[in-house]
């Protein structure tokens, strides 16, 4: 992987527009992939926001977004939970508007959990890969809030799912965006939001499908609280 911890070199590499740089928080916010190096079929995300800040009690003048979510980064890892992996990540300050910068690597291997519905992965994989998925992202979900983390925007496009080949097999998940993520005071309430916002936002997930999510989640969690 080519090593660069510079902010201005970072800063100024050019990719492909994922998401056009759009107004939010007072500043603004674009994410952009690279094959890097050329050829190699490794994917780079390079999230850069420029006067992109948020407010909490803790820092009431604001801090750059990207700071917050460099933190989660770090934490989910902690926890366990597969994340992309943080190539650079850091903060400058340009005529006294902050910049952020945040570089991860591309989830090989990886479709969202929006893809895997839209593409009917289900009908590719069969029944059983299926509910193992459902079964991970569950665990994945109440390892999270057991933790007492909120996600904070948790859509299925920025949930991935990985089917291993054999001899390891199985399925993974990852979680990415993950700018709006904090410690809450309660398991519970991280626990509300979250799953209310993903039950909103599920899209092309069948009621089957997340009423079954429900079940394996609130049993996951309920392990997780008793130990
Ligand atoms: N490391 C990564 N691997 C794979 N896809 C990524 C990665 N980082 C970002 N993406 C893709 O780029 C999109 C935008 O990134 P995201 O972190 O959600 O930015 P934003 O805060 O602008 O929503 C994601 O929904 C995902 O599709
Ligand atoms: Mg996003």
């Amino acid at each position: 992987m080519i090593q660069l911890d510079n902010f201005d070199l970072w800063w100024r590499v050019q990719g492909n527009t994922v998401e056009e740089p759009n107004v939010r928080r007072g500043g603004t916010s674009g994410v952009q992939s690279l094959e890097l190096p050329p050829g190699s079929q490794r994917m780079l995300y390079i999230k850069r926001q420029t006067g992109h800040i948020y407010r909490t009690l803790r820092y009431p003048l604001g801090r750059p977004t990207i700071q917050r979510e460099i933190q989660a980064y770090r934490e989910y890892r902690r926890l366990g939970i597969c994340v992309p992996k943080l190539v650079y990540g850091g903060v400058g300050n340009s005529h006294g508007q902050w910049r952020g910068l945040l570089v991860t690597e591309g989830l090989e291997g990886f479709v969202s959990l929006e893809d895997w519905y839209r593409i009917e992965a289900q009908n590719y994989w069969g029944e059983e890969i299926h509910q193992q998925m459902l079964y991970q992202l569950a665990k994945t979900l109440s390892c999270l809030h057991a933790s007492r983390w909120q996600h904070g925007c948790l859509y299925p496009k920025h949930i991935f799912v990985r089917v291993n080949q054999k001899p390891k097999g199985g399925v993974d998940i990852a979680l990415l965006d993950l700018e709006k993520s904090r410690r809450r005071w309660r398991t519970s309430w991280a626990s509300a939001e979250d799953m209310e916002q993903f039950r909103r936002h599920r899209g092309g997930m069948l009621d089957q499908d997340w009423a079954l999510l429900q079940r394996q989640y609130k049993h996951s969690l309920a392990l997780r609280s008793a130990i």
